[in-house]
């Protein structure tokens, strides 16, 4: 049923009431989900402001990016409108890949024109004259969808030559298909993928504010930070940063998945801890949530008081809940074999470890593991998290590296047995 709801970009107030849960504390202040929103009231707002006034607005809101790693996007949006060049291009990341990751699915679906007006407050605050919509492969159902409403859009002058009548503001929008690589959804390799290049992370220095899409200035900015800027055009930075904690303000919207009655895509204030999340969302005996997908933080039943903020644990918007009946080494093995698949091969430390990692896993599986590949993990571990070229390798061990630290005797059941009696019994004989 949900299936077919996104496939028909239906609105949110369709949806299975059951499938959206907004926090009760901001559900009147500052939520996303389920807020009206008239299309263009945030770019007329923003742009009462001037440029300069809309970019202090996005400072004083502190709003910091949704894709996970939380940099902040006034101080993105003001070196790209500093860099020099006058082409500059605002590209929206919706190539939502991370395992258990679903929301931007969801706001794409269903709140499609905020995301294309985020584009276009970037713009208005870069200067931008061109917009890339990087969409995932897998969600190319959604294209119909989008496109119609970029063309109503243009149609109702709020995209295009003279946007809402103001001179000297252009900007349109393109959609660019993925092909399927996650590892596409790092910044630079998106950006090779939209030159028509391989998806190959490039070295940063220089980040793509400067040398980005051929070469030119470029915002790269995730589904839900750019949904989250029209909160910011229509209630104001201060009003914004008054939910959520003085570092990571504003609200998170998390993609729930696993042994939960409710799973769904819920919105809460940055602060919330996981035991509240979890109770939301009917986790019967949860033993195990991995926040942030396959490249998260495993969290073991004793950490369920952290909160999910930028300073405690951060996260792209995975919430994937474990019951007592999984498999905490079963868990860690899967996402291993998941990194091994999607290494995109460039570098070796990736491409060999993560194959490697994938064999010692599989090894201790099958019951033949010996002490000494504990070790070998380990190694591996820290090979790839130093010596990769991108965040793929980086953070392909850490689910091995939590679940060895928190669950080691899901480890140390599968080594085989050393407790064997040798058939000749060198101490008897010598008695
Ligand atoms: P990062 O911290 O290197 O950069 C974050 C953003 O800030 C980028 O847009 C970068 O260009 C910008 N930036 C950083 N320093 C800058 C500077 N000095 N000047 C101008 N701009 C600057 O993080 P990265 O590698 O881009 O992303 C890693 C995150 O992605 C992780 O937190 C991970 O959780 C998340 N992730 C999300 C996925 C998803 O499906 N949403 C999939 C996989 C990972």
């Amino acid at each position: 049923r949900i299936a077919a709801l996104v496939h028909a970009g239906t609105p949110l107030a369709a949806w299975p009431a059951e499938f959206f849960r907004v926090d009760d504390n901001i559900r009147r202040r500052g939520a996303l989900l389920g807020a009206d929103f008239v299309p263009g009231s945030a770019l007329q707002a923003a742009m009462k402001r001037g440029r300069n006034g809309w970019l202090e607005e996005m400072r004083v809101s502190g709003l910091r990016g949704r894709g996970g790693a939380g940099f902040t996007t006034a101080v993105k949006w003001g070196a790209c409108r500093d860099a020099p060049g006058a082409d500059k291009v605002v590209v929206c990341n919706a190539d939502e890949g991370e395992p258990g990751t679903f929301k931007d699915r969801v706001l794409l679906a269903s709140q499609a024109d905020r995301v294309i007006e985020g584009m276009t407050l970037a713009a208005w605050a870069t200067g931008a004259r061109q917009g890339l919509l990087y969409l995932r492969g897998e969600y190319r159902y959604l294209l119909k969808h989008l496109r119609a409403v970029l063309a109503v859009r243009r149609a109702a002058g709020l995209l295009g030559a003279r946007i809402l009548g103001e001179s000297g503001f252009d900007f349109d929008i393109d959609i660019h298909l993925g092909a399927g690589a996650y590892v596409c959804g790092e910044e630079t390799a998106l950006l090779e993928s939209l030159e028509g290049k391989r998806g190959t992370p490039r070295i940063r220095p220089p980040f793509p504010v400067t040398h980005g899409y051929l070469g030119r200035p470029t915002v790269v900015n995730n589904v839900e930070t750019l949904a989250k800027t029209t909160l910011i055009a229509l209630q104001g930075g201060a009003a914004f940063a008054a939910t959520g904690t003085p570092q990571s303000t504003g609200t998170k919207l998390l993609s729930i998945s696993g042994d939960c009655a409710y799973s769904g895509v819920y919105e809460y204030p940055f602060g919330v801890t996981i035991e509240h999340v979890l109770e939301d969302c009917g986790a019967h005996d949860p033993q195990v949530v991995q926040v942030g997908g396959a490249s998260g933080v495993t969290i073991a039943s004793h950490e369920f008081h952290r909160r999910i903020a930028f300073e405690d644990v951060p996260t792209a918007g995975a919430f994937m809940v474990f019951d007592g009946r999984r498999d905490p080494f079963e868990m860690a093995r899967n996402f291993v074999h998941f990194f091994a698949h999607e290494s995109c091969g460039f570098c070796t430390p990736c491409r060999v470890g993560t194959a490697l990692l994938k064999g010692y896993m599989d090894k201790l599986a099958s019951g033949k593991g010996a002490k000494m590949d504990l070790a070998d993990i380990e190694w591996l571990d820290r090979l790839l998290k130093n010596a990769s070229h991108c965040g793929l390798g980086s953070s392909a061990p850490n689910p091995v590296i939590d679940t060895l630290l928190k669950f080691r005797p899901a480890y140390e059941r599968r080594l085989v047995s050393l407790d064997f009696k040798p058939a000749f019994d060198l101490d008897a004989a010598l008695e």
